[in-house]
């Protein structure tokens, strides 16, 4: 089940409420509700959020973002629609029912820190737990924890106005964690910070969210940081959902054209990995086969290598055509000594940034193999420059000469001959 699940909701500030949710339904823009009056914030929106993802909700300033957030834990009221945490809808809670929700199951980050002047650093950390009448000792003990966590062990007495914004925002953090909620929302929570402390603040969240495991839901209006983040993102415009997916099949598929445009200029080599870019593996021969079933592999694709595998398709090696031909030749039947080490395999996760030292070094296509050690593909250097020239990003790629030596790979020298 998912933790968070809204269903068709849209959000009206404005009379004529009943005909505007019509309209939106039938698929009216905003400017034409706006000419009736009516502003649609959030106009039929649905998603699922699920256990443990970090969700994006990313937007243009006036898209909708905060008035979704704020219907998530029930401080605005959608004039339409469903949203359920755990399963049980909070449209038809009671403020009472809300209050215990917001303490118990959803926590909130705020854009501007949101602290209390005349408190320390441990009372504001303490707050949430303040307001479930946690007995003191215990919330101070709790807020010192989370302070640790978030790397500000020995501030604990001082006050807000003696910190820095990437420090009060620290303490923000420390109070949404320390009341142990697994949901969290986050509206624009690093927007006021310096670009070099809010880089600091996302790394920091996703160390977090690597031990704690939260259900997070961040909104921002900063796509790189979306992409970032994000293990799914939603993209907002005056209110509609325009696409959902992870930040790759957001680049690398855009729904519309205004997704298209948004994302134009992301440095896609950050955000695409070795799995969207490698092709599947050509050259592969099994552990136990012989030379000469290898030395044909080569042949029919056109090497001049095999990557060799063993049964369960493990990455053992690569074999090479000149000593595979002498083998068969000199009658042998294993691979036993011609497997050679030294492919240097990259995990499908690794951002195609860090592909091109790997490529410009390999006279072989770069393996990609799974957590198990599996050949899942393969990336030539071709298809690493093919796959750059549609990102039209080439900014942070480091210069990779074309190889001078002659062209080994399209002409198997003595396979056809000897084999
Ligand atoms: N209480 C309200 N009454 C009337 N209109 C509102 C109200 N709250 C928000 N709006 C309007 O709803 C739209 C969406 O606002 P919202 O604050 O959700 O956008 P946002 O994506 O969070 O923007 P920002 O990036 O600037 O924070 C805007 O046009 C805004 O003017
Ligand atoms: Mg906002």
């Amino acid at each position: 089940m998912p933790r968070i699940r809204a269903q068709h909701v849209s959000k009206v500030f404005g009379r004529r409420s009943a005909e505007a949710l019509r309209k939106i339904r039938q698929g009216a823009d905003a400017d034409e509700l706006r000419r009736m009056g009516v502003t649609a914030a959030v106009a039929d929106v649905s998603f699922e959020v699920n256990e443990g993802e970090i969700f994006v909700v990313m937007g243009l300033s006036g898209s909708g973002k905060s008035t979704l957030i704020r219907m998530l834990n029930g401080l605005l009221e959608p004039t339409a629609g469903s949203i359920e945490i755990d399963g049980v809808d909070i449209t038809a809670m009671g403020g009472k029912e809300l209050r215990r929700l917001r303490q118990e199951k959803v926590s909130m980050v705020f854009q501007h820190f949101a602290l209390f002047p005349h408190r320390t650093v441990l009372e504001n950390a303490a707050y949430a737990l303040e307001t479930r009448n946690v007995p003191k000792q215990e919330r101070l003990a709790k807020a010192r924890e989370f302070l640790n966590h978030v790397g500000l062990a020995g501030w604990e007495d001082r006050y807000p106005d003696q910190l820095s914004g990437g420090m009060q925002q620290r303490v923000g953090i420390a109070r949404a964690l320390s009341a142990e909620t697994d949901i969290l929302l986050m509206d624009e929570a690093f927007s006021a910070l310096d670009p070099m402390i809010r880089r600091e603040m996302q790394d920091l969240l996703l160390d977090l969210q690597g031990e704690l495991g939260k259900t997070i839901v961040f909104i921002t209006h900063d796509l790189n940081e979306a992409m970032r983040l994000g293990d799914r993102v939603a993209m907002l415009r005056h209110g509609r959902v325009m696409q959902i997916g992870t930040a790759e099949e957001i680049l690398t598929d855009p729904a519309n054209d205004y997704v298209a445009q948004f994302v134009a200029d992301v440095d896609r080599t950050r955000v695409l990995t070795a799995r969207s870019v490698m092709d599947k593996p050509i050259a592969v021969v099994d552990a136990n086969g012989g030379p000469r079933a290898a030395v044909r592999v080569m042949r029919e694709q056109q090497t001049s290598f095999a990557f060799v595998v063993t049964r369960d398709r493990r990455l053992a090696g690569v074999v090479f055509a000149e000593p595979a031909a002498k083998a068969v030749r000199a009658g042998r039947n294993t691979l036993d000594g011609l497997v050679e080490g030294g492919t240097h395999p990259v995990d499908p996760d690794t951002p195609v940034a860090d592909l091109f030292l790997p490529c410009a070094e390999s006279p072989l296509p770069v393996p990609v193999t799974d957590r198990n050690g599996k050949l899942i593909g393969v990336i030539p250097r071709v298809t690493l420059l093919a796959a750059l020239g549609h990102m039209g990003n080439t900014g942070e790629m480091p210069v990779v000469r074309e190889d001078t030596s002659p062209p080994e790979e399209t002409t198997p020298r003595g396979v056809t001959a000897d084999a």
